[in-house]
């Protein structure tokens, strides 16, 4: 399958059509953004990573049930996936309190959560990503019904788990993190975009060392040592 049309050109990837209406290609890009777009770098390699850290984890997800566009790498920097209309809902999920639910809530930085808390942020870079409540969604006709966010929070817990798992076994910890969600050609609901560490927090379960994009945002440098390490985590047979 070849790259036709570039339909989307975002900060972290290219979106390309091909010759079947229902597949793009994504090229995963080495560009750094941060405190939407305003902090900017490259880092040679780091789209391969996350093209092959995806990869890993998308088959992981699929081998346990959950529908996703994912259907095969291509090459280090592009993946084949189904082509989706984009639920323009960022749906975040936080086992501990970091970042901005710290800093808006007064919650203790690395205090473990009592649950899984979901939230849901408006997927608008120019509004600047807000959050919303369930109605909120529904005004916006973000989605058909309440069933739908119902059926959101739903897979966002249960990837939690998955992950969670996946990731205890080799000594890290899953912290939060993004995910995006959108409809196939069959209006099925399914999982989108990409599992990398730019949308990840994941800590060194012994060291509690910053394993994804927040070395590059608290200008810790190592980024690329960092996501190396976790995709050789991620391929180890556990
Ligand atoms: N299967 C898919 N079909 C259609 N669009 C998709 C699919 N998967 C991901 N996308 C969209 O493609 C774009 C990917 O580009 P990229 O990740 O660079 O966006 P971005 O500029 O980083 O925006 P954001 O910060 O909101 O992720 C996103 O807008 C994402 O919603
Ligand atoms: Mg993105």
């Amino acid at each position: 399958m070849k790259k036709e049309q570039l339909i989307y050109e975002g900060k972290a990837k290219k979106i390309w059509s091909t010759l079947s209406p229902d597949l793009y290609i994504s090229e995963f890009k080495d560009d750094l953004t941060a405190f939407n777009g305003e902090k900017k770098s490259n880092e040679k390699g780091k789209g391969a990573l996350n093209n092959k850290i995806s990869t890993a984890l998308f088959r992981y997800l699929q081998k346990k049930g959950v529908p996703s566009h994912f259907v095969d790498m291509l090459d280090e920097n592009h993946m084949l996936h189904k082509r989706a209309d984009v639920i323009l809902i960022e749906v975040i999920v936080r086992n501990i309190a970091t970042g901005s639910l710290s800093r808006n809530l007064g919650i203790e930085d690395g205090k473990v959560l009592p649950f899984a808390l979901v939230e849901f942020d408006y997927k608008d870079d120019e509004l600047g990503d807000p959050k919303l409540n369930d109605q909120h969604c529904l005004i916006l006709e973000l989605v058909k019904d309440q069933s739908e966010l119902d059926y959101l929070r739903y897979m966002a817990r249960r990837i939690n788990t998955l992950l969670q798992e996946f990731y205890a076994v080799r000594d890290l910890t899953l912290v939060d993190f993004k995910l995006e969600f959108g409809r196939d050609s069959d209006d099925n609901i399914i999982l989108i975009d990409e599992l990398s560490p730019d949308n990840f927090r994941l800590w060194d379960s012994n060291s509690g060392e910053k394993m994804d994009k927040d070395r590059f945002r608290e200008g810790l440098g190592g980024l690329k040592v960092a996501y190396e390490e976790v995709l050789n985590r991620i391929l180890m047979e556990k």
